[in-house]
């Protein structure tokens, strides 16, 4: 006996027409939904009489299964060429080059303030910091540079005012560590300083750490000792020092530090000047009238300080012989350290 099922029909059409998993689903509620085709049909048996109620109910029950069973395979149709689709939009062809990702590395200058502070941290110095921009007193006036002194002349300073200049060295944090603290003092001071200058060899901004040690008995011997120990950790284990008398007038006896060449281990060539040393530092026993201007009393203590240039102990480090090098920011140069 064949029922009337209309409306049917059209399941198969409107399964192929369905292009994705929601249209699918607009066909599954249209057919098999709550207020479906099929339910709808379902609501209508109870009017027919016993014999065609159960052969058409049973009929309806077979089109339920069939269409479920296609709704089935139409999605996991779906499913599968979506996936398709992704696989092959989303394809990483590993043949190609890789994207470059170039790592970064700390500044050559960077590096060598880490190895320098790190020597003098070892040995027990204190680190200490002060302001770039400082007063004329702090820089000049208490490490016994008064406005008329020629030593002045030393130090080519950008001034901001009569008072205020940007730091000409490090020396500066000597005095503030001084005045804050009682001895025993055992710092160093990093950080930038400025000065009116610009060649091969000179940066208007440059970096320097400073050394000061204050305490009782404290002798020349011992800076030559604590100085030496450096020299010898940062660069060779036979390198070798001299101590030429030089002038600060924060020091006295004030002294240049010189080293054996890194280059030419001493035999002369360009770099040193054919000389065999290179000058590397500045250093000096404290100035009477530097303890006078921070009231440390010089009859009960004495001390040591120093002062050197990052850049240049860089230079040495590594060979370069341009210190403007360090601030073009080619990377074709920072690459190398
Ligand atoms: N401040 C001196 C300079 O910049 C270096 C120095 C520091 C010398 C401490 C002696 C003692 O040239």
């Amino acid at each position: 006996m064949s029922l009337d099922l209309e409306g049917t029909n059209t399941f198969e059409k409107d399964i192929e027409h369905a292009q994705s998993l929601e249209e699918l689903n607009n066909v599954r509620v249209r057919y098999l939904g709550k207020k479906g085709l099929i339910t709808n049909l379902n609501k209508g048996l109870k009017n027919l009489p016993e014999n065609e109620r159960i052969e058409r109910g049973r009929q309806l029950q077979e089109l339920r299964s069939r269409f479920e069973s296609i709704l089935l395979a139409r999605e996991r149709e779906l499913k599968r060429a979506n996936l398709e689709k992704i696989l092959k939009n989303e394809q990483i062809d590993i043949t190609l080059p890789g994207f470059p990702f170039v790592a970064g590395s700390l500044h050559p200058i960077t590096q060598s303030y880490y190895k320098i502070i790190n020597i003098f941290t070892s040995m027990g110095f204190e680190i200490a910091l002060g302001p770039e921009v400082e007063r004329d007193f702090y820089n000049f006036e208490s490490l016994n540079i008064p406005k008329d002194h020629p030593a002045r002349d030393m130090q080519d300073t950008f001034y901001i005012n009569d008072e205020m200049l940007l730091r000409t060295h490090t020396s500066p944090v000597q005095i503030r560590t001084m005045l804050e603290q009682k001895p025993p003092i055992k710092i160093i001071a990093p950080g930038k300083v400025y000065r009116c200058d610009s060649d091969v060899s000179h940066t208007p901004m440059f970096h320097q750490v400073e050394g000061l040690l204050v305490d009782r008995d404290i002798k020349l011997s011992n800076l030559k000792a604590i100085l030496t120990l450096f020299i010898k950790r940062l660069f060779e284990e036979n390198t070798k020092l001299r101590f030429r008398p030089s002038y600060f007038p924060f020091t006295e006896p004030s002294a240049e530090v010189d080293i054996s060449c890194v280059v030419c281990k001493g035999k002369g060539c360009r770099v040193c000047g054919f000389s065999g040393w290179l000058e590397i530092l500045g250093c000096g026993m404290v100035h009477p009238n530097v303890f006078k201007a921070v009231n440390i009393d010089n009859t009960v203590y004495t001390g040591f300080a120093f002062g050197l240039g990052i850049e240049r102990i860089t230079m040495l480090l590594y060979g370069v012989d341009d210190i403007r090098l360090f601030y073009e920011n080619n990377i074709n140069f920072l690459g190398q350290f």
